[in-house]
């Protein structure tokens, strides 16, 4: 993954203004409100939320278990309506099946019968596009996310860290402007999270890519972002939103440092101390 800057064009310093129209926001989200109706009645999963992510900045949800963060995320992604306020991703209404838009989930989702390669080629066949390219800029995209050798493999051959390495690859094939992460490495053992955390902390500073990134991982949250939007617990709202003025690049040792063991602090208080998440539920937040 250390060869980010081989395979795109299409790098972007932070902060310059893009295709999101005058704000300079790549995605804006304005008093959200979603309402499941259920057979067993309406569960509000976000009562209202607020907030932007600008061009070529990494902003992270965090929050404890049901706050809405998926919910938030998948509308963003188009793959959920919503009940009230507005939701605009690069000036436009939130939708799904976008190419500037590229969406990560926590499992990797890739399918069984289709070889790696297949499996990260799977979009640009959906829409269409000239095969011989696509797979070139495939095997580019595995040689990014350290996969190369493995294109003929298929995802059960492969680790649960390596399948998320192929499935990043596969949401990075239409050189997305924008990336929906949601929680993509939870499932994975402590030191390959970190490990791609690294890559990915890499990728976004190398490539300009603008992310929003689910997790209830506080120290995971501020190792990669400039900014963390702080949930309460269900029904969701934004508590708060913190600007991480942490250097970059972003290395292992960022995360020891004062800065970042403060800001960790700042938020945990936030959801614990101030008594927001109930002592039962507390189990959920884990910042280690
Ligand atoms: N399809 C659905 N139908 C009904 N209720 C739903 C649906 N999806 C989510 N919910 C409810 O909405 C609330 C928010 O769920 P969501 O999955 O967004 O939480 P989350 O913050 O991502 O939690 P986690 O950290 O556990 O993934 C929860 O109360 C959940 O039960
Ligand atoms: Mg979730």
């Amino acid at each position: 993954m250390a060869k980010a800057s081989a395979t795109t064009s299409k790098t972007k310093a932070n902060g310059s203004t893009g295709n999101g129209g005058l704000s300079g926001s790549a995605i804006s989200v304005t008093d959200c409100r979603k309402v499941f109706a259920t057979k067993g009645g309406k569960v509000e999963a976000v009562r209202t939320a607020s907030f932007d992510v600008k061009q070529g900045e990494f902003v992270a949800l965090v929050g404890p278990s049901g706050c809405g963060k998926s919910t938030l995320l998948q509308i963003v992604a188009g793959l959920l309506p919503w009940n009230a306020g507005t939701v605009e991703v690069a000036g436009r209404q939130a939708s799904a099946g976008r190419q500037d838009v590229g969406i990560m989930f926590q499992s990797s989702v890739l399918l069984p019968w289709r070889s790696v390669i297949e499996n990260v080629m799977l979009p640009t066949e959906i829409f269409g596009l000239d095969s011989k390219e696509s797979r070139q800029k495939a095997l580019d995209l595995l040689d990014l996310v350290g996969l190369t050798g493995f294109e003929e493999k298929h995802p059960w051959e492969l680790s649960g860290g390596m399948q998320q390495r192929a499935s990043l690859a596969r949401a990075l094939v239409f050189d997305p402007d924008i990336m929906l992460m949601d929680e993509p490495f939870a499932a994975l053992d402590e030191f390959t999270r970190e490990r791609l955390n690294i890559e990915l902390a890499r990728l976004h500073e190398s490539l300009g890519r603008t992310i929003l990134y689910v997790t209830h991982n506080i120290q995971e949250a501020v190792f990669l972002s400039d900014r963390v939007v702080v949930m309460k617990p269900h029904p969701g709202e934004v508590l708060d939103i913190i600007d991480i003025n942490l250097p970059r690049p972003r290395m292992t040792q960022v995360l020891d440092e004062a800065g970042t063991v403060e800001l960790v602090i700042k938020i945990r208080r936030m959801l614990y101390v101030d008594g927001m998440i109930p002592e039962e539920e507390r189990h959920g937040m884990a910042d280690e």
